[in-house]
């Protein structure tokens, strides 16, 4: 595990678009697994000023995001769908056709999670999965409780969910209670994982995520499973971790040997 810190929100997305474009410098048949809120828009502004410089291209990557909100048509302003393709796609060289969004209006929802979860298969697997985390510890939308075997699946948000994300709709009634969304052991199968954190209100569930016990309550907790997982945290994020100083001290001694310490 690294944990890079930062002063600055600027600054962790700066330095997480370097490591994704470092790697689809060496493949450019790039599988990268993409998250939507407010988390990752530095990483992807940044993303969209090094491809308009032609530092990185899209040409042959294929994306595939976490979950998207049940209930919601691709073209909602609200969306994931239309997150991703205001935010990111519609500005970078990507063939959209290689973008795969969960589709909230699949009526047969559990055919259509076994077809994601082969999408993904067939694709050879994600490479590297682009994570946010929500106040409450989950990733993707598994919320407290989901099993940390769970696979891509309907799940039924939790209030503290509806209220953080609220903010985005005219009123709370509006949030949709469902979303399709990749498990959490979905997520454990990505060869490597970034996780974006930033302000005070991440601070507590990134704490109890990387130092904390291995607990279903907190979702991001099963990230300590993975081999090869990167976090960028701004200061505030960052608050509440104990063991800052050997974060930075790891961080020295990979400049020094030129190489990742994870
Ligand atoms: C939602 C998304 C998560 C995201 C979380 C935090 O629940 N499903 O993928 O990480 O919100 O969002 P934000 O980055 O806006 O705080």
């Amino acid at each position: 595990m690294r944990v890079i810190i930062r002063k600055t929100y600027e600054e962790i997305s700066v330095e997480a678009a370097k490591l994704v474009t470092s790697r689809i410098e060496k493949k450019p048949e790039f599988v990268l697994g993409l998250a939507t809120g407010s988390s990752p828009l530095g990483l992807y502004r940044e993303l969209i000023n090094l491809n308009k410089k032609g530092v990185v291209s899209f040409k042959k990557v294929k994306t595939f995001n976490l979950d998207e909100y049940y209930g919601l048509k691709g073209d909602h302003p609200q969306s994931y769908r239309y997150f991703m393709n205001t935010n990111l796609f519609d500005h970078i060289d990507i063939d959209k056709a290689n973008t795969m969004v969960p589709d909230g209006t699949a009526q047969d929802w559990e055919e259509f999670c076994r077809h994601y979860e082969q999408k993904i298969k067939e694709a050879g697997g994600i490479d590297l999965q682009v994570l946010g985390i929500g106040s409450d510890g989950h990733i993707a939308f598994n919320e407290p409780g989901s099993s940390l075997a769970s696979r891509t699946r309907l799940v039924a948000l939790d209030a503290q969910t509806i209220e953080d994300n609220s903010r985005f709709f005219e009123d709370k009634n509006q949030v949709p209670r469902f979303a399709l969304s990749m498990g959490v052991g979905t997520i454990l199968e990505a060869k490597e994982i970034i996780l974006i954190a930033n302000g005070k209100n991440k601070a507590k569930a990134i704490a109890q995520a990387i130092e904390g016990p291995l607990t279903s309550m907190i979702s991001a907790s099963a990230l300590q499973m993975h081999p090869k997982v990167s976090y960028f945290l701004d200061e505030e994020a960052a608050s509440e971790l104990k063991r800052i100083n050997y974060y930075k001290f790891v961080e020295e001694a990979e400049k020094k040997l030129g190489k990742e310490i994870f």
